[in-house]
């Protein structure tokens, strides 16, 4: 009998197909909000989870006995209680790689729109209000030559560095736990401390996964050390910001601007405050999200639960201690 896997987010017909060689598939829709109560009553028959945005839950997963494999649709796993999974015996797989260009695509987008005030100005044309030759109340500042701080320099932070750096003249600043020598010399990136990069920067880009020792890690007093002039560009997650922090500092402007993907709350409710702020960019959590980047991604999920149903070491496996 082939093991069952519930799918909480829709393949393309041929994933579909090809997971279904290897396992019953039970599709819940919407699971955090209709379709909750439908998961709830799958997971006593799952052996595999595959999906996105969904905190897994103790709670949750206590209804799930059988379950063998959790295959994320995501590069982030803060979804997870990745202790927990392992304590279980539940691999955790995610989709690194195949979303690094796409993901840093989106920062510089955002960096460049801050920026230059494209949403803004395009918004203004748009109303009909473009009426005589744009002044300096609509100026905008300068991206090439100006000073790239990179914040968390995984995957994604070196291909923000090759953009900034090859493509637009910009030195490259970063912070990371440990130094990228590979970095430094393909785009002459310095490390240096959060704090001499906030004071640096005239972008500050975070592109570091959100861990308990992340959480917060932009706050006031944080924001104070950024140049009045600079723009912060969030595409990691939106709890690294203390959100409220950012949001005085943007109200008060005590930083031109920022670009935002990633929010506290997600989808960001109609009543923040970021949503009056011109000096904003906000996408909807939007990183990884083309045609092919998802289609890659849901590919490299398949393929892992595939791997682990078979008894295999899928190829990106998160917590090796629950496979040992
Ligand atoms: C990721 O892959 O982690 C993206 O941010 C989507 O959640």
């Amino acid at each position: 009998m082939k093991p069952t896997v519930v799918l909480y987010k829709k393949l393309s017909a041929p994933l579909l197909a090809e997971l279904q060689q290897h396992a019953e598939v039970v599709f819940i829709d919407e699971p955090k909000r209709d379709g909750l109560q439908r998961l709830r009553e799958a997971l006593p028959g799952a052996h595999g989870l595959l999906g996105a945005s969904l905190a897994l839950d103790a709670e949750l997963l206590d209804l799930a006995p059988q379950l063998r494999a959790v295959a994320s649709v995501s590069v982030g796993v803060d979804n997870y209680d990745v202790d927990d999974l392992t304590r279980r015996r539940i691999l955790l797989t995610n989709t690194p790689d195949v979303l690094t260009e796409t993901t840093a695509d989106t920062g510089f987008a955002l960096l460049l729109a801050s920026a230059r005030r494209v949403v803004e100005l395009a918004g203004l044309v748009k109303a009909g209000q473009w009426t005589r030759n744009i002044g300096p109340a609509h100026f905008g500042t300068d991206v090439h030559g100006k000073t790239l701080g990179i914040v968390g320099m995984g995957r994604i932070g070196e291909a923000l560095a090759q953009r900034g750096h090859l493509g637009f003249g910009m030195p490259v600043l970063y912070h990371s736990h440990s130094p990228k020598p590979a970095v430094e010399q393909r785009f002459g990136a310095r490390h240096c401390s959060l704090e001499q990069l906030l004071g640096e920067a005239d972008f500050v880009c975070l592109t570091l996964p959100l861990t308990a020792r992340t959480e917060g890690l932009i706050g006031a007093a944080q924001l104070a050390l950024m140049k009045p002039g600079a723009i912060l560009v969030n595409i990691s997650r939106g709890k690294v910001v203390d959100e409220a922090a950012l949001i005085d500092a943007l109200q008060q402007r005590r930083i031109r601007g920022a670009g935002l993907d990633v929010f506290e709350r997600e989808p960001l409710g109609h009543d923040s405050p970021l949503l009056e702020l011109d000096n904003v960019v906000a996408t909807p959590h939007i990183g990884s999200a083309t045609e092919e980047t998802r289609e890659a991604m849901a590919a490299c999920a398949v393929r892992n639960m595939i791997a682990a149903l078979q008894g295999q070491r899928p190829a990106n496996l998160v917590n090796p201690l629950a496979f040992a």
